[in-house]
C-alpha cells in the first residue's frame, strides 16, 4: 500500500466507518425525530462510489472497515456491496469487515454476511423488554431483533451488543443484560449518550437534552454490587475498555466519550453516506469527497484529497464542553 495515513498527532488511521445510508427502519428517540428528513437520493453516494472509495482507503492503509448507518441493511444493494468488499478480506488486504446494525434485518442477511467475509456484527439493543423496546424505537418489535441475533449466531457470526445507557429508561436493566449476554456468549458494551443531532430527546419530556445521560462510572459501581469484574486486556481497536465478568465468563465494555477520554488512541475516520469524510465523530468539520469523485478525479487525486483532509483531524471531540453538542445526526455520520 501507499504511505499510511498518519494524522498531526501521530495517530495511524487504519479504521474506516462507512455509513451506507442515513435511513433507518426504526426511530430510536435519542437518535432521530419521528419525522426525520432524509437526504435526497442524489446526495447519497452510489454503491459503486462507496466501493471505489473503500478501495482507495485500503490502498492508504485502512485495515478495518465497519459499515454503519442509519441502518446499513435497509440500503438497497447493501448485500451486493458487502460481497464486493469481501474480496478485500479474501485478498488479505482487510483484516476485518464488520457491520453495526439494529438487528431487524439480520434474520434475512446473517448467513449472507458470513459468506461474504463478515465475522462479527455489533447489534444495538438497549432493552430486553418488548414494551420498552417499542417505546425507545417508536415501533420496533423486539422479537424480530432477537430472532436476527439468533440467526447471526447460527450463521457463525460473533455478536456484540451495544446498549446506550439511558438514565431512567434502561438503567434498571443492566444486570439482566449482563446475565443475558453472558448466557448467550455475546460481548456487551455500554455507551454514554453523546449530544448529537437535534433529536429533542431527553425529555422523554424535560428541557435538558442530556438529562438522560448516565455516566458509566455509576453504572459500573452498580454492576459491581452483583458481579465480579476483572480486568481484561481485550481490545478491538475501538474506544471500548473491556472487563471480564467472573460469574458469566463474558466480557463487558465501557465506551465513555463524556467521562473518560479515549481520543489519544483514535484510529478512526468516518465517511458519511453523502461522501463527507468526518475527521471526528464529535466535531462538525468534514471534507467533501463526493465532488472530487463526481468531477472525475483519478485515484491519485482522490487519495490526495484524503491525505490532505487527515491533516485536519482534531485531537478529540468537544462533547463535554459547553456548546459541544454536534448538530449533525449520528445517523448521518454513522455512530
Ligand atoms: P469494535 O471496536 O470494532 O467492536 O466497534 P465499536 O464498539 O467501536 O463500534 P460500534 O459501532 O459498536 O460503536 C458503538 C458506539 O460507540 C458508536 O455508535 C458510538 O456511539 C461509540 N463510538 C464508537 N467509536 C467512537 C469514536 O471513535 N468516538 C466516539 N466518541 N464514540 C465512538
Ligand atoms: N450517543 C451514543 N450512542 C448513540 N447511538 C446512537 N445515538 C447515540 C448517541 N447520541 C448508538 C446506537 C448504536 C450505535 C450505532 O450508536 O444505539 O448502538
Ligand atoms: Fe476519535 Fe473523535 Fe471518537 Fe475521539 S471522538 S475517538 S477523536 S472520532
Amino acid at each position: 500500500p501507499a504511505m499510511p495515513l498518519i494524522d498531526p498527532f501521530g495517530r495511524r488511521l487504519s479504521y474506516l466507518r462507512l455509513s451506507l445510508t442515513d435511513r433507518c427502519n426504526l426511530r430510536c428517540r435519542y437518535c432521530m425525530v419521528e419525522e426525520m428528513d432524509f437526504l435526497p437520493r442524489a446526495d447519497v453516494l452510489t454503491l459503486e462510489e462507496i466501493d471505489r472509495l473503500a478501495g482507495l482507503f485500503i490502498r492508504l492503509g485502512t485495515s478495518r472497515i465497519r459499515l454503519t448507518g442509519g441502518e446499513p441493511l435497509v440500503r438497497a444493494g447493501a448485500m451486493e456491496l458487502v460481497r464486493s468488499l469481501g474480496r478485500h478480506v479474501r485478498s488479505g488486504a482487510l483484516e476485518e469487515l464488520t457491520l453495526t446494525t439494529n438487528g431487524t434485518m439480520l434474520y434475512k442477511h446473517a448467513a449472507g454476511l458470513r459468506e461474504a467475509g463478515v465475522r462479527r456484527v455489533n447489534v444495538s439493543l438497549d432493552t430486553l423488554d418488548p414494551h420498552k423496546f417499542r417505546a425507545i424505537t417508536r415501533w420496533g418489535k423486539l422479537d424480530k431483533v432477537l430472532g436476527g441475533i439468533d440467526a447471526a449466531r447460527d450463521a457463525g457470526l460473533v455478536v456484540k451488543i451495544n446498549m446506550v445507557a439511558l438514565k431512567g429508561v434502561n438503567d434498571d436493566e443492566v444486570h439482566r443484560m449482563v446475565a443475558w449476554c453472558g448466557e448467550q456468549g455475546f460481548d456487551l458494551t455500554f455507551i454514554e449518550l453523546m449530544p448529537m443531532g437535534d433529536t429533542g430527546f431527553a425529555p422523554l419530556d424535560g428541557p435538558d437534552p442530556q438529562d438522560r445521560f448516565l455516566p458509566l462510572a455509576r453504572l459500573r459501581t452498580e454492576l459491581e454490587t452483583r458481579w465480579n469484574l476483572e480486568p481484561s486486556g481485550h481490545r478491538t481497536g475501538g474506544p471500548a475498555r473491556y472487563m471480564r465478568v467472573k460469574e458469566t465468563g463474558g466480557r463487558i465494555g465501557f465506551i465513555t466519550p463524556l467521562t473518560h477520554g479515549f481520543c489519544d488512541g483514535c484510529t478512526r475516520v468516518r465517511l458519511t453516506c453523502s461522501g463527507s469524510l468526518c475527521l471526528c465523530l464529535g466535531q462538525e468539520d468534514a471534507v467533501d469527497l463526493r465532488t472530487p469523485l463526481r468531477r472525475g478525479d483519478d485515484d491519485g487525486q482522490v487519495m490526495a484529497v484524503v491525505r490532505d483532509a487527515i491533516r485536519r483531524k482534531p485531537k478529540g471531540h468537544g462533547f463535554a464542553r459547553p456548546g459541544g453538542a454536534v448538530r449533525r445526526a449520528i445517523s448521518v455520520t454513522g455512530g
